[in-house]
């Protein structure tokens, strides 16, 4: 959470940051501040509320100079206002600084510092970080580099962070630890972010700072250097995406964007890993541990709302075709339950962002025991991308949008190539049943398209519901994870009450619920538990509950007993089932566009979650 952006160089900083601010807004939005340095002065301006607050407080105000950073907050330390925004000034003025992430022991720090005299302005957690810095500067009489480093020594918790010193003006000083930052390379100017959307229209070349590692930064150079003081030779690497992939491009909002996107993310997600003419799938970054997946006991997915929804439906597809039993676990309950591993398990770690702290967390304590981790991520060079022993990237490209969307689908996606490339070297899938299955693997892209096709329908059917008050979510098998993920995205960006349920557990408490005002929205497809949905579809029917249902086109039966139908393409195996998350991304999308909602930034939310 929060999202940082700091410049060097040779162009004005206030832009270029302002820019980068809204590209990261993402990360939280409930205040933003830049600090710009015109090599006299240090302008710090913040303000609660977004990037284009800031921008409105700014209008007539010294924004000039060619080195600055700015920050977006998502607030964990005090609440959303003016003066708990970043950046946050050490109490002589000496130092300057913007933060992502939380000082664990600030209160023994703080404590520390009010002993020698130090007032705060601020409930944050940061700012005790400005004034420690500054107390190891003023009273160690070392230089900035060395107080921050220092510093961070004394700190237990995450960062990642940019400082400007008044006294050493022309360079900025950031570090990491637990919490992102990269730095571009530019000619003669450099960037630093909390992901590289920021920069990447002005350069390709980044270093993903390590954990504990500092950058000192000035017009021609970067240092980098452990926070022990080694010097460390960084490895330049090349940003694959171009700067139109994280804009609208059209689109009214960014998640609008983002579920049109799926076909074309998924073709990303299988290109050049499924071969249908060879009757293969070849996934390049599981190749040194397949013996380690082949010979697993079990194999224990793990991940955080979305993407441990899309590990349920990765159990059922691993357990299905590769017969190897699968447990699925919250990262956040994993962490702290003590769980009994050992080197014949193999985690696989699911997140978007690769950036999420329980799953990280989750991944070390399996790395502890010697399980052999691997992840599947969408932000190349994340932390957890490097943290894990192996790994297939989703590809999606970025998904800007606060609730996910095509990180579910390519999650599912990957998670289906590795089911069938297990099954298939398990020898538990025979050549022919191989081979439909790749073909309905290849499929998926054009049947979202088609299914793309009826967002009007659905747009019918969200104006008839958007002033309900609770909605239900049903389906059975791999089914079930997907109605999770579509009640997750109705509660997220419209703030109703919305539940995911196996449909068969519905007898069992939630049918109390139902009554001629309850919308049930129930995945019920041509397949294997289809009798069994419609005789739960009966069931809603027999007390006045208003089903919509999404069913296989051509479904004549189901239609006559729904009050609305959506239609998706026929697919005779579970790899199909991702298709069915598309009208219920679309009805939560149009449902929450109708109540006025802000689908991108939904309240209290952030896209990437670095604290606990
Ligand atoms: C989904 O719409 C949410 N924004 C959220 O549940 C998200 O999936 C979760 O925070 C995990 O994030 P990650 O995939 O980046 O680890």
């Amino acid at each position: 959470m929060c999202g940082i952006v700091g410049y060097i160089g040779e162009q004005n900083a206030y832009p270029i940051i302002i820019n980068g601010l809204k590209k990261l807004e993402y990360r939280g939005y409930d205040s933003a501040g830049v600090a710009i340095n015109n090599l006299k002065n240090i302008n710090v301006y913040k303000k609660k509320g977004k990037v284009s607050d800031l921008e409105a407080f700014t209008k007539g105000k010294d924004i000039s100079g060619t080195i600055g950073m700015g920050h977006t907050r998502w607030a964990t330390h005090g609440v959303p206002n003016d003066v708990n925004a970043h950046p946050h000034t050490s109490m002589n003025g000496k130092f300057v600084i913007i933060h992502n992430g939380i000082i664990e022991n600030f209160a023994v720090l703080k404590k520390k510092l009010v002993a020698r005299n130090y007032t705060f302005k601020s409930e944050t957690d940061t700012e005790v970080l400005a004034d420690l810095i500054e107390y190891i500067y003023l009273f160690g009489k070392v230089n900035a580099e060395t107080a921050v480093r220092l510093a961070l020594n004394k700190v237990i918790g995450a960062y990642g962070l940019v400082v400007m010193c008044t006294d050493e003006p022309d360079k900025l000083i950031c570090a990491r630890n637990s919490s992102p930052l990269v730095i571009g390379y530019g000619d003669n100017e450099y960037f630093i972010a909390s992901d590289a959307t920021p920069f990447v229209q002005y350069t390709k070349k980044a270093v993903y700072l390590d954990n504990q590692n500092l950058a000192v930064i000035t017009r021609d150079s970067v240092t980098v250097k452990t926070i022990k003081n080694d010097v460390i030779n960084p490895d330049i690497q090349q940003i694959d995406f171009d700067s139109d992939e994280a804009e609208k491009g059209g689109y009214r909002d960014y998640m609008l964007k983002e579920i049109y996107e799926q076909p074309k993310s998924i073709l990303e997600t299988i290109r050049g890993r499924v071969y249908e003419n060879e009757n293969a799938i070849k996934l390049g970054g599981l190749l040194d541990v397949m013996p380690k997946l082949l010979n697993a006991r079990r194999i224990i997915i793990i991940g955080c709302g979305t993407s441990w929804h899309a590990g349920l439906v990765g159990e059922y597809l691993i357990e299905e075709y590769a017969r190897i039993p699968v447990e699925v676990e919250y990262a956040s309950e994993f962490r702290y339950r003590n769980p009994i591993l050992t080197q014949d398990d193999v985690v696989i770690a699911i997140s978007q962002s690769g950036e999420t702290a329980d799953t990280l967390a989750a991944i070390q304590l399996a790395k502890a025991a010697k399980a052999c981790v691997i992840g599947i991520c969408n932000v190349v060079g994340s932390s957890i991308s490097r943290e894990t022993d192996a790994g297939v990237y989703t590809h999606a490209g970025p998904e800007i949008g606060v609730a996910s969307t095509k990180a579910f689908s390519t999650q599912v996606t990957v998670l289906a190539m590795i089911a069938l490339l297990l099954g298939k070297c398990k020898y538990m899938i025979g050549q022919q049943q191989y081979h439909q299955l790749l073909t309905e693997l290849l499929s998926i892209p054009e049947k979202i398209e088609h299914t793309l096709q009826s967002a009007a329908k659905v747009e019918e059917v969200a104006k008839l519901y958007k002033d309900s008050r609770n909605f239900l979510y049903l389906g059975r098998g791999c089914y079930y994870p997907v109605a999770l993920e579509g009640a997750l995205k109705l509660k997220e960006i419209s703030y109703i009450h919305a539940e995911g349920y196996p449909a068969a557990e519905m007898k069992h408490g939630p049918i109390a619920l139902i009554d001629d005002k309850m919308p049930v929205v129930v995945i019920a497809t041509q397949d294997k538990g289809y009798e069994k949905i419609v005789n739960n579809i009966q069931e809603i029917k027999a007390r006045k509950g208003k089903i919509i249902a999404i069913v296989s086109e051509g479904d004549t039966v189901i239609s006559k007993m729904a009050d609305h139908v959506l239609e998706v393409p026929k697919f005779d195996t579970a790899i199909g089932a991702i298709t069915t998350i598309v009208p219920l991304q679309l009805l939560s999308y149009y449902i929450a566009i109708m109540r006025g909602c802000n689908v991108d930034q939904p309240r209290n939310l952030a896209k990437s979650v670095t604290v606990e």
